[in-house]
């Protein structure tokens, strides 16, 4: 270990443009040094060291970090090399001490109960009497006692009074106990009770070994099925991945990680001698485990159980992983089974198949949408788009992006320009956002959306001439934010609009001026805008609702009972506006590309024409001013 002390000695002595500008031609620029980015081979002179700040940071692929950082990534050193490489050239004498000479990590009292717990709880496994219920559940799943010592699996008994006494002879009260996890107080009980009983312990490691908490399995229906230990400052869920100790040195020999979901997927497969793989606890993988992965190997294969939940963790994994610039590919078992059964089955060769067999993570989502007939329909393609752009979007190494903006180009039809412009839009794939997402909680559209373009659809095209006779009273006030946010990623427009019409009518009104109800989409939010618009001022919403019909109840239901959006932006009625502009142009760019299709070669070149002004108004779409003349007293 070497100690923080020298480290920043180390880092104060560096002098990071004399580093990185050994392998990269750098040239002043202001207070900064530029040059081309070596990470994503650029030729232009994007990539900027600070001296300063003893940092890089490339503008086009953002990889970015310190002088440490920099030798890690480019000169493949780990941490203790690259610190000792350093302090070599800084001529900075850097120990790497052993660690017991080193004063004592603050963390090592949890370490040593739960060590001294896994232990005990192995031992009871063993135990003739004791562990016989515990071993057979392990037998009927294939797991016999070489497999279980070699991951410490273990059992805690029903009593939990055992481990409590065992625990407080070797010395540790029951405070240790409850700060590492074992035993736990419950809210308006007295004294602290065992945290797992009756239960299979799996122990669990952070990356260098540690013991740091534990993951107990029912053994019958008892839910929950897996108890995990508390979160404390050694058991972070997020952070860890279960089996990385045992699994990173394969993992760099490999240059690969595979992501199972389950403990004991990843038992199954070390069995098989499959050794590179870790599961997260519980999670689709989180940034930081992403991070923790990418440090070991730069390629990641998921293989998730095949259920609907599996299919969800993937591409939520593969996003984060994608983020990190890894090489992401997905493992897709048989119906109904995970890496356990699988293995267990078919054996050591067929697991070698599914993963030879692996596809690139966004070439599985083009094939599932493919298969549920998304790109065959117009309305769907619109959905299936707004679906496979977040994984673009995620993609942050850029050749990999532009392949993957390529493949959406060929399959959709769509040219790549008009792909890339939106896969741009900074984090707003609800921007162009037409069908509500799947998982969305709003009432289900009754009415197809219109196939007709809405009359008001261009930005600049004349204000329709409809007009409400509502409540009179001052513009809303609270929609002036002076932040640029973007509405919550999933909460449907019309929703937000009907409920920021609810808290103030004369919103209606001004909506109204650029959309009205017959532009939304929705049968439900579209009646209750227009019968709020069409209400007379003294009106309360009782007597409005009287009006309604079933759908339209059902909606009003949804957003004053559907929860409150946290995100300030939703609330910003500029950008929600803006959104039903830009859906507008994009209704009447898909009936153009529908028109051109049977249109003979004249109509097509006039349709061509429009589609392209249409498509340079999607791009250039500029944020809504607030209407001048607020509707008139
Ligand atoms: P699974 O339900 O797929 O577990 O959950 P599994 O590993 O296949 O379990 P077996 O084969 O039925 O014993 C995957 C992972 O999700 C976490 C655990 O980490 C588990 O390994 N999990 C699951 C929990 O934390 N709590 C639960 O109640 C269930
Ligand atoms: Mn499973």
């Amino acid at each position: 270990m070497i100690s923080d002390e020298v480290v920043e000695r180390v880092r104060a002595a560096t002098d990071i443009v004399q580093v990185i500008g050994e392998s990269v031609p750098l040239r002043r620029a202001g207070g900064d040094f530029r040059g081309p980015c070596p990470f994503h081979q650029g030729t232009k002179p994007n990539f900027a060291v600070s001296p300063r700040r003893g940092t890089y940071h490339c503008f086009v692929c953002h990889e970015s970090g310190d002088a440490f950082t920099y030798v890690r990534k480019r000169l493949g050193m780990d941490w203790p090399a690259a610190v000792k490489y350093l302090g070599e050239r800084a001529g900075i004498e850097v120990v790497d001490t052993p660690a017991r000479l080193q004063p004592p990590d603050p963390n090592t009292p949890h370490w040593e109960v739960l060590g001294a717990a896994a232990e005990w709880f192995q031992r009871q496994l063993q135990d003739e009497a004791m562990g016989r219920d515990a071993r057979g559940y392990l037998a009927g799943r294939a797991l016999d006692a070489e497999a279980c010592a070699k991951f410490g699996i273990g059992f805690a008994p029903r009593d939990g009074a055992l481990l409590r006494r065992y625990l407080n002879s070797l010395g540790f009260g029951d405070d240790r106990q409850r700060d590492a996890g074992l035993l736990l107080q419950r809210e308006g009980e007295e004294g602290l009770r065992p945290r797992f009983r009756g239960r299979i312990m799996f122990p669990i490691h952070d990356e260098l070994g540690h013991p740091v908490g534990f993951g107990g399995r029912a053994m019958g229906d008892e839910e929950p099925k897996y108890l995990n230990s508390a979160e404390s400052p050694v058991f972070q869920k997020r952070r860890l991945l279960y089996g990385l100790h045992h699994a990173r040195g394969a993992m760099r020999r490999q240059q690969r990680a595979i992501v199972v979901e389950g403990y004991l997927d990843v038992i199954r497969l070390v069995l098989a001698g499959v050794e590179e793989v870790v599961a997260p606890l519980g999670t689709a993988l989180t940034e930081d485990q992403a991070a923790l992965l990418l440090r070991y190997a730069p390629e990641v294969f998921l293989l998730l159980d095949a259920d609907e939940a599996g299919q969800a963790a993937t591409f939520k994994s593969g996003k984060e992983l994608l983020r990190h610039r890894a090489a992401v590919r997905v493992v897709t078992l048989p119906d109904g089974e995970d890496p356990d059964s699988f293995v267990r089955a078919h054996g050591r060769p067929a697991i070698d198949q599914a993963l030879s067999a692996a596809m690139d993570l966004f070439d599985r989502q083009l094939q599932l949408v493919e298969r549920r007939g998304w790109f065959a329909d117009l309305r769907l393609r619109r959905r299936a788009i707004d679906r496979l752009l977040p994984t673009i979007r995620a993609t942050r190494d850029p050749l990999t992006r532009d392949m993957y903006l390529a493949r959406l180009a060929t399959v959709t039809g769509l040219d790549k320009a008009t792909l890339l412009a939106e896969a741009d839009e900074p984090d707003a794939g609800s921007t162009l956002r037409r069908t509500p997402p799947a998982e969305d909680d709003a009432p289900p559209p009754l009415e197809s959306p219109a196939a007709e373009p809405p009359p008001s659809a261009a930005p600049a095209g004349p204000r329709p001439p409809w007009r409400g006779k509502g409540r009179r009273g001052e513009g809303p006030q609270w929609l002036v934010t002076s932040v640029p946010p973007r509405p919550a990623q999933d909460e449907p427009v019309e929703r937000l609009l009907v409920r920021a019409m609810l808290l103030d009518r004369s919103v209606a009104e001004w909506v109204a001026e650029r959309h009205p109800p017959q532009d939304f989409r929705h049968g439900g939010y579209a009646q209750v805008y227009a019968a709020l618009l069409a209400a007379a001022p003294d009106e309360d919403l009782a007597q409005v609702a009287e009006r309604l019909d079933g759908v339209a109840l059902q909606a009003l239901r949804a957003v004053s009972e559907g929860p409150m959006p946290t995100d300030p932006a939703a609330a910003d009625l500029t950008l929600l506006i803006r959104r039903l502009d830009v859906r507008a142009l994009e209704a009447r760019i898909d009936a153009i590309r529908e028109a051109m299709r049977d249109a003979d070669p004249s109509a097509q070149a006039t349709l061509m024409r429009e589609r392209l002004a249409l498509e340079a108004d999607l791009r250039h779409l500029a944020p809504v001013r607030t209407p001048r003349r607020r509707p008139s007293r």
